[in-house]
This record gives structure tokens, sequence and C-alpha cells, in this order.
């Protein structure tokens, strides 16, 4: 089971470890916030519990990872989440996989994100995924950027104007990372 752990003197100590059923009514409720309010996701209207239930059971099913961040202080309260999917169906694509991160809106930038996606990061080269994207919503979306350029993904292309939100033309900005394969 994954555990990594951060801890600093002026940040809450953090654990990301795998999404439990139990889990998904927080992660619905920072999805909905961030489907609601923000261009990261290209969602409109939020998925429901159901819907989400449906989704992780999915990803998990496959043998896929689905994670969740909470403070050390409260193992049951999930403060982000993050999850893995193979990019396409297609069998020639089985070690390319595009992850997904979010984390709750009272902890923006307290190195949840981090966590958790370096925790997915290390999970998907375990399983031998050689190729990490990422499909971030919206050109001016600093945070993502920022996160994923941290853990060493790299812009590959923009994909302009292919959404539509808030009254807005959105792009697409496309990241990625290799990571090398395990020795041995
Ligand atoms: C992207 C997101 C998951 C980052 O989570 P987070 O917990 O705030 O991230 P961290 O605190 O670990 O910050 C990691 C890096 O991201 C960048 N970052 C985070 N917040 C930022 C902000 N408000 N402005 C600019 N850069 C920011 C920085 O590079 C930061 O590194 P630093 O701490 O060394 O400065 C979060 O902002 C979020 O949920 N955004 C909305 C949803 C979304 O767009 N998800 C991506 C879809 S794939």
């Amino acid at each position: 089971m994954p555990a990594a752990v951060a801890m600093s003197a002026e940040r809450p100590a953090l654990m990301v470890r795998p999404c439990f059923q139990q889990d998904l009514e927080l992660v619905q409720l920072i999805y909905a916030h961030h489907v609601l309010t923000g261009a990261g996701t290209f969602e409109i209207d939020p998925p429901s519990l159901d819907d989400m239930t449906a989704r992780w059971g999915d990803i998990v099913q496959r043998g896929w990872p689905f994670l969740v961040v909470c403070p050390l202080s409260d193992l049951s309260r999930a403060m982000g989440f993050a999850y893995a999917v193979q990019y396409r169906d297609r069998a020639a694509y089985a070690r390319t996989f595009e992850v997904s991160v979010y984390a709750a809106p009272t902890t923006l930038h307290q190195g949840a994100g981090t966590l958790l996606l370096k925790e997915l990061l290390g999970m998907l080269r375990a399983d031998g995924v050689r190729e990490a994207l990422a499909f971030i919503g919206d050109s001016h979306n600093a945070a993502s950027i920022g996160l994923h350029r941290k853990l060493g993904f790299s812009h590959v292309g923009t994909l302009t104007n292919v959404g539509e939100k808030f009254g807005r033309m959105l792009d697409v900005v496309v990241m990625q990372r290799s990571l090398p394969p395990l020795a041995g």
C-alpha cells in the first residue's frame, strides 16, 4: 500500500493512500468544486456520487491507481485525489497513461498535488508504464502547469480553442514525462 508522507514546519503533514469507496463523497465534492469554478476540467456539470463511484470502480477494477491525500491527523479526510488511466484503449498504448490530479480548495499550494502526483508516477513506473501524459484545461492554468513541470513533465503541445466554458474558448495544454524502467 502506498504511504508517501510529507512533513514540514509550515505545512500540515500529509499522507497519500489508495482511494476507498468511503472516500468518494469527499472526492466528489472536491471534483464538483473544480468543475463548477475552474477550467482545469472541461466537464460542465459535476458528476453525481454514483457517477464518481462508477468511474472509480472502473479504474480500480482494471488495477490502475486511484489515490487520495489526507492529513496524518485525520486519515479519513481526503483533501485531494489523483488517478491514471491508459491513454487510449488500443493495446499498443498499454504503456502510456494519462494522469489527473485535483486538490481541495482549502488545501491549495500546500504540497498535496506534488505528493499525489509523485506517488502516482512511482506506481505507474513500477507497473511498467513508460510515458505519462497530462491534458490540462486552460493555458492560464498556472497551478497545474507548474505542478506538472515541477514533477518533470515538459510541454509538448497546445490544442488551441478546443473547449468552451464560462463563455471563453479554452486551450488544452499537453504535457508529457518519460518514466525510466526500473533497474533489474
Ligand atoms: C493543480 C493542483 C492539483 C495543484 O495542487 P496543489 O496541492 O496546490 O499543488 P502543490 O501545492 O503541490 O504545488 C505544486 C506546484 O504547483 C505550482 N502551483 C501550485 N499552486 C500554484 C498557484 N496558485 N500558482 C502558480 N503555481 C502554483 C507550483 O509550481 C508548485 O510548486 P511550489 O510549491 O514549489 O511553488 C490544484 O491547483 C488543483 O486542483 N487545480 C484545479 C484542478 C486542475 O486543474 N487539475 C489538473 C487537471 S489534470
